[in-house]
């Protein structure tokens, strides 16, 4: 052999075994994300990783991961020097009690999570084929927002998801969960999708930090103050869900998605269920309080009428003069609307209307039938509701419940006054079933109000004035505070015994299983926004 030859470099083709093992040093690598330190910084904060978070949510070895090694494309800022396969985002599919879903969980330790490029384009990946395979989305979110050293790319990233979240609206469920930071513009994607949950204490939303805050405003707050799971469960109403921690907010999500069906074209599940007799509830007759002015809690009346442990309420803390949330009955999924007259005696006001509107419009465009409870005093009145919109607010329930065409049942229990009688869910505007408790009054507005009104001259003239006063409302009363002038006229179908809502419902909502109404070809209405 020459001696030039024997100096040359031999050059082993590695065997499959050796790429074997580079595949699964990468796999090793990928598992890691930014790193053994920042995982345990991760777990300090109370957080769990971006993986950690997949394998609670899915069942147990489903998850199939997609884009695991995806690198970022940046040069500038030393990025050319710092790679981490999947750029802080895992996403992928599997199943949640047995059915499938798509999830993307960003992983804080690469990057803070921040969106890059290739994290936003793995995102829209899993959207795309949820999109075309009709299965929900779920988003898990922890990120620092746009990944600084990218500038614009990232930008256009989030609008590609945006743009996505906007199209898969109404096709497929979209649950978003905030579990670290989530600021600036990234707010919007979650703002878009169907329902947020926040933890309390990790995670918070804000479209302006609090230094911004600072500078504009001068307002001194903390970021939890600002956008923490309290301030958007109760104030802003950005979040539905308010969760102690990430178990529960996983968790929370679960339960969720067992009242939906995977999307636009199915049918909610109907869970098993044993008829127990005649499903007579004899405690609802004992719910309302002898006097009309007296509050109950609505949801008794819900919790005592639906499928045992079956109700979950949504946006709990928000607007509680409404309450609205998933139950099942007779096994059936269903939506619940109801006023609460614990809170504010029920009045219909902005928050109320907004947030009515949009579960109203989630159920419809889920097929998921809709019940409503009715005890309502009218609209709140004064210049705060007035000038920030209570006409245009109030409008959105309207329209929501006009415009749904899934079956659509209502139980006046009490109140049904003025225009909030004809909003909620009333026969005039599409309800297919509406049913009434011998204790409902629907009118105009409540006897001493129209009394004062139509008998204003008498009452004055008489010569005593309150004696009239209260002759004239108990004449009001008699007339017009009961079901029966409604049921007359067949806006009630029937008045029923509380202790037989159930069993009516339970009937009903069998009856309508079939319910098929469209609505005028139109490219779409304009919803009073
Ligand atoms: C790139 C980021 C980053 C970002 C954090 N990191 N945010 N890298 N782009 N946006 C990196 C950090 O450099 C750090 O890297 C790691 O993530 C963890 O960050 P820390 O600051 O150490 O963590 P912590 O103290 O917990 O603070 C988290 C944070 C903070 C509050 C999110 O990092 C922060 O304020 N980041 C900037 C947030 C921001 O202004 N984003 C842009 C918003 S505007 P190392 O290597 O040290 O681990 C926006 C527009 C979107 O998002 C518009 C869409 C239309």
């Amino acid at each position: 052999m020459s001696e030039k030859k024997q100096n040359q470099p031999v050059y082993t083709v590695p065997g499959n075994q050796q790429k074997y093992e580079l595949l699964q040093e990468k796999n090793d690598e990928a598992l890691l994300g930014g790193g053994k330190k920042r995982i345990e910084a991760q777990h300090k904060k109370g957080k769990l990783t971006a993986r950690e978070r997949i394998e609670l949510l899915l069942d147990e070895g489903t998850f199939e991961e997609i884009g695991k090694f995806v690198m970022h494309r940046c040069k500038d800022f030393g990025l050319d020097k710092q790679y981490y396969p999947g750029d802080g985002v895992v996403t992928g599919y599997g199943q949640v009690n047995g059915r499938l879903v798509y999830v993307f969980s960003q992983d804080f330790t690469v990057f803070g999570g921040s969106l890059s490029e290739t994290h936003a384009e793995k995102i829209v990946k899993i959207m795309d084929l949820a999109m075309e395979n009709g299965a929900p989305v779920i988003g898990l979110n922890d990120s620092g927002g746009a990944r600084i050293q990218e500038g614009v790319v990232s930008l256009g990233g989030y609008a590609d998801i945006f743009y996505r979240n906007t199209l898969a609206s109404g096709v497929v469920p979209q649950i978003s969960a905030i579990m670290g930071p989530c600021a600036g513009g990234a707010v919007y994607s979650p703002a878009i999708t169907d329902f947020i949950m926040m933890v309390e204490d990790t995670s918070y939303m804000f479209v302006t930090g609090p230094n911004v805050v600072k500078t504009v405003t001068q307002e001194t707050v903390t970021a939890e103050e600002l956008g923490g799971a309290s301030a958007h469960s109760t104030k802003s109403g950005v979040t539905h869900f308010s969760c102690a921690n990430e178990v529960e907010c996983i968790n929370n999500i679960k339960q969720l998605l067992s009242y939906m069906p995977q999307n636009c074209e199915e049918d909610p599940t109907i869970a098993p269920y044993e008829p127990s007799g005649d499903e007579k509830v004899p405690s609802l007759n004992d719910i309302m309080p002898e006097n009309p002015n007296q509050p109950y809690d609505m949801r008794e009346v819900i919790e005592q009428t639906v499928d045992d442990g079956s109700f979950m309420e949504v946006h709990k803390n928000f607007a509680e003069n409404i309450v609205v949330g998933f139950a099942r009955i007779g096994g059936r999924s269903i939506g619940i609307v109801g006023n609460q007259p614990a809170s504010l005696a029920g009045v219909l006001d902005i928050d109320a209307s907004t947030k009515g509107a949009r579960f109203v419009r989630f159920c419809d465009c889920f097929n998921i039938p809709l019940l409503v409870f009715e005890d309502v005093p009218g609209f709140l009145p004064g210049t705060d509701q007035e000038w920030n919109g209570i006409i245009t607010n109030g409008a959105k329930l309207l329209y929501a419940f006009s415009e749904a065409t899934v079956p659509r049942v209502t139980v006046i229990t009490r109140k049904a006054y003025g225009g909030a009688y004809d909003v909620m869910n009333s026969k005039h505007i599409g309800a297919d079933m509406n049913y009434a408790w011998p204790m409902a009054e629907i009118a105009v507005m409540g006897a001493k109000g129209a009394a004062e009104i139509i008998f204003k001259r008498e009452i004055a003239e008489a010569d005593d004035p309150e004696a009239k006063l209260q002759e004239k409302i108990d004449e009001y009363t008699e007339k017009f505070a009961n079901p029966y002038k409604a049921a007359h006229r067949g806006y009630i179908d029937e008045v029923i015994l509380p202790e037989n809502t159930r069993a009516k419902l339970i009937k009903a909502f069998k009856m309508l299983e079939n319910k098929a109404v469209s609505l005028p070809k139109k490219k779409h209405g304009n919803i009073p926004l």
